[in-house]
């Protein structure tokens, strides 16, 4: 038998400690919160990607009254990003969320199960990391890539 541990840094960061395109990311990301569609669950996601292109493509929770159907703010934005601009890679993935209360949650949000997985394979088809920013209220946490989020995945793309 073998032990091994599976580690991952996290970087955390006052807003204003972020380089400025990424200040922009998470500003971009925070605004989408706006225009989710939650009257569900009343907790409103917003996400922000920046592609290689430079284009900031942003995307919001879409919630549906059959609740599956529904979709997150995280492949709401990875897919609208993917398909108007196939050829781009991704380069970093803000998401922003605000509670019930309607103020920006406290601990920096993170990405459900199917969205890491979904962002990983356009993380993978890409062959570059994809920095991800997890905001919070006052902070945020910052990690390399995808990956990160989500190690030991199913991956099966020859
Ligand atoms: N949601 C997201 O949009 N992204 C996440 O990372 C977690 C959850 C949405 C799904 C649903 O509309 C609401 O938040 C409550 O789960």
């Amino acid at each position: 038998m073998k032990e091994f541990e599976v580690k991952i840094k996290v970087v955390e960061a006052t807003d204003n400690e972020l380089p400025e395109q990424l200040r922009k990311l998470v500003d971009t990301a925070r605004q989408a919160t706006e225009r989710s569609y939650a009257p569900f669950s009343n907790f409103h996601v917003g996400a922000a990607l920046l592609l290689s292109n430079g284009e900031i493509i942003s995307g919001s929770n879409q919630e549906n009254a059959a609740y599956p159907s529904g979709t997150c703010a995280e492949r709401t934005c990875a897919f609208y990003a993917h398909s108007t601009y196939p050829q781009e890679k991704f380069v970093a993935i803000a998401v922003a969320a605000r509670d019930t209360s309607g103020e920006f949650v406290d601990d920096p949000v993170a990405p459900c199960g199917a969205c890491r997985q979904v962002l990983l394979e356009f993380e993978k088809t890409s062959g570059q990391p994809v920095r991800v920013i997890l905001c919070g209220k006052d902070r945020v946490f910052m990690l390399d890539s995808v990956q990160d989020l989500l190690p030991l995945a199913f991956v099966d793309f020859d």
